[in-house]
């Protein structure tokens, strides 16, 4: 889907505004990082209104894409829930005021005191093995809880084009892999002994896949359900918890492929999942936050390297972790812009785009054709609102940056709410 919404005016309006507010200043605040809280709320609209009325839906975010507890309460008044990963996001979501009820909790690795608190909550949680459903049944012990409960199945349908990234391929560590050997007797017998057991949880895999893949993969769970309910001639299964995964468009700021795209190949390859039987969770992590975040840095130096000139700013791997590590499955645009944050114009010259840290590969980006950047100019990191600034890397013990939320008004004017301040640096020795 695209849509009239202009990205990169905003980008350009909310950078300019920053520099004004004193939220970029060179020498003190030399990286900062936003999230367009308008850009948000559009997203989430998209979100919710690509599902059918007809159908009961908890879209809960995947916090693990930008777990900042500002950024989980903007989207919990948008309506969504949330799906956590870990102890951590889980007191995140909760302090971002979600009812337990609306918070889904998936790991492979959950501890048995993890799990006991869940419960004790009434947290959803999907189990991810045989192993932890036995857990399941000591914590219970045949008492009832008012956690809905589930298994993550692994359909087994392959990767996408970013191995690590692909959760469904046939040697995935996470969920009960549908097609080994003996393993669907098994599981139809888990959820015959376990009345309890009312979900099926499937998530294909995350940027990389294409939308025949994942769909795909929720059909072949949604059978699973359908067999299930079958098999035991009862409608036991009562939820089908989707996943996330749509993949997002880091080349230009079309927002695509859309929500409702997605849904339509959903439609087309398992309409039993909006045949109204089923109570649907999803957990979109990166295509709710990732365009509606971006990250602007100061170019401290420049020089010219046997002939490349080099920019070295001050947003690299602690930021941008995964494109610098693995730069060809993460490629992210570079904007150039003025010292008080105006787009630059003038001949494109390939350039590197280096960060802070003390590694050679530290580089957002090589040989970019971009305006030449100076001292003073400010680099601009569009895409960056998921998996990014959001969970920084402590390498070279760099500060955490700020991020502030931000909301421009119809009059144009543009405000901001600190989100995460950043965080304090070493002071620098004085001078003799
Ligand atoms: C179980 C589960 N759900 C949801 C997500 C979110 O995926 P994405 O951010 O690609 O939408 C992930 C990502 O790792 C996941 O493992």
């Amino acid at each position: 889907m695209t849509s009239g919404f202009d990205r990169t005016g905003r980008r350009e309006r909310i950078l300019r505004a920053a520099v004004r507010q004193g939220l970029l200043e060179p020498g003190t605040a030399v990286l900062a990082c936003f999230v367009d809280l308008d850009g948000l709320d559009e997203t989430v609209t998209s979100l919710r209104s690509a599902f059918p009325d007809s159908v009961r839906v908890l879209h809960a975010f995947a916090a693990k894409a930008n777990c900042l507890v500002p950024v989980l309460e903007e989207l919990r008044l948008g309506g969504m829930g949330c799906e956590v990963a870990s102890a951590g996001e889980l007191a995140q979501a909760l302090e971002a005021g979600f009812e337990p009820a609306r918070i889904v909790f998936d790991s492979p690795a959950k501890t048995r005191a993890e799990l006991a608190r869940a419960l004790s909550l009434g947290v959803a949680v999907n189990a991810d093995s045989f192993q932890e459903l036995a857990r399941l049944d000591e914590i219970l012990a045949g008492s009832r809880t008012g956690s809905r409960l589930g298994v993550r199945v692994n359909p087994q349908v392959g990767a996408g084009s970013i191995s690590a990234m692909s959760t469904a391929t046939a040697t995935s560590k996470f969920g009960i892999p549908l097609d080994d050997e003996g393993n669907r007797r098994r599981l139809l017998q888990a959820y015959r002994d376990r009345p309890w057991l009312t979900w099926v949880h499937t998530h294909v895999g995350s940027q990389g896949c294409p939308l025949a893949l994942m769909a795909e993969g929720i059909s072949k769970a949604v059978e699973f359900a359908e067999e299930i309910n079958a098999h035991l001639g009862r409608r036991q299964v009562t939820g089908i918890d989707i996943g996330g995964g749509l993949p997002v468009n880091f080349d230009s700021d079309e927002t695509t492929p859309g929500f409702d795209t997605y849904v339509d190949h959903l439609r087309e390859h398992a309409p039993a999942l909006f045949s109204g039987e089923y109570e649907i969770v999803t957990e979109f992590g990166r295509s709710v936050l990732a365009k509606n975040g971006f990250t602007a840095a100061y170019v401290e130096y420049t020089k010219t390297v046997a002939g490349r000139p080099i920019a070295i700013t001050h947003a690299g791997a602690q930021v941008a972790t995964r494109t610098v590590f693995a730069p060809d499955a993460w490629p992210l645009r570079i904007e150039a812009h003025d010292p008080r944050g105006r787009a630059k114009r003038g001949r494109a010259v390939p350039q590197d785009v280096a960060g802070p840290c003390c590694f050679a590969g530290d580089l957002l980006a090589r040989d970019r054709a971009l305006p030449l950047l100076d001292v003073g100019d400010l680099v601009v990191v569009p895409d960056t609102g998921a998996y990014y600034f959001s969970t920084p890397f402590h390498y070279n013990s760099l500060p955490e940056p700020a991020v502030h939320g931000a909301r421009v008004d119809a009059d144009g004017r543009v405000t901001f709410r600190l989100f995460r301040p950043a965080q304090a640096g070493h002071p620098a020795p004085a001078l003799a």
